[in-house]
């Protein structure tokens, strides 16, 4: 019998710990804050300047924070792969962004170019893979941003996935 449940991400609990990788047909939401007060610190300690939070969920950290869910009380209610109302190019230092994992392929690829629209120094990124070329280039704005830096951390839960917080800086 199952003793592990993911109670605070629906979705994936639905699925019994599988990622849905059903695309973005269904909103993954959180009922609860994800990060735990470390992580926060280490994140909130990388900010540079007036900070946009995407796809923030219950987390409170940046100057502004955007979600699609209305239910995180976000300041900005959209889309992240298609932010372009709502927020000007270079119109944020740093970009923090830890998008729902069930994100289809071209999804992710508009999100990965929104936040390098978005950013003027700094992405800070988290997911299981690192979106940057061989070189460290970030892969949708390899002439703007190089990794400067990579953090890993372990949930919880048994078996869950590390999660990677990748850190891309202006050239
Ligand atoms: C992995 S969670 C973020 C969890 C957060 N880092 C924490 O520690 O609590 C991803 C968030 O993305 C939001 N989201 C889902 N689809 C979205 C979309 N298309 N655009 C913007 N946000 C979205 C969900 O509502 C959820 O809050």
């Amino acid at each position: 019998m199952a003793n592990v449940t993911y109670k605070n991400q629906p979705a994936i609990d639905k699925t019994n710990g599988s990622v849905p990788l059903a695309g973005t047909s269904h909103l993954y939401t959180v009922k609860k804050r994800l990060w735990g007060d470390s992580i926060e610190e280490v994140l909130q300690g990388l900010f540079i300047g007036q900070t946009l939070h995407v796809c923030c969920g219950k987390s409170m950290l940046g100057d502004v924070r955007l979600d699609a869910d209305i239910e995180n009380e976000p300041d900005i209610v959209c889309d992240a792969a298609n932010m372009i109302e709502h927020v000007k190019s270079n119109g944020f230092e740093t970009v923090l962004c830890d998008p729902p994992y069930n994100g289809k392929f071209q999804w992710n690829h508009d999100l990965l170019t929104e936040l390098s629209r978005v950013a003027s120094k700094r992405i800070i990124f988290q997911h299981w893979f690192i979106p940057a070329t061989p070189k460290g280039l970030y892969k949708k704005a390899q002439e703007k941003f190089a990794i400067s830096d990579v953090y890993v951390w372990q949930p919880k839960t048994y078996f869950g996935r590390v999660q990677v917080v990748t850190v891309f800086d202006a050239i």
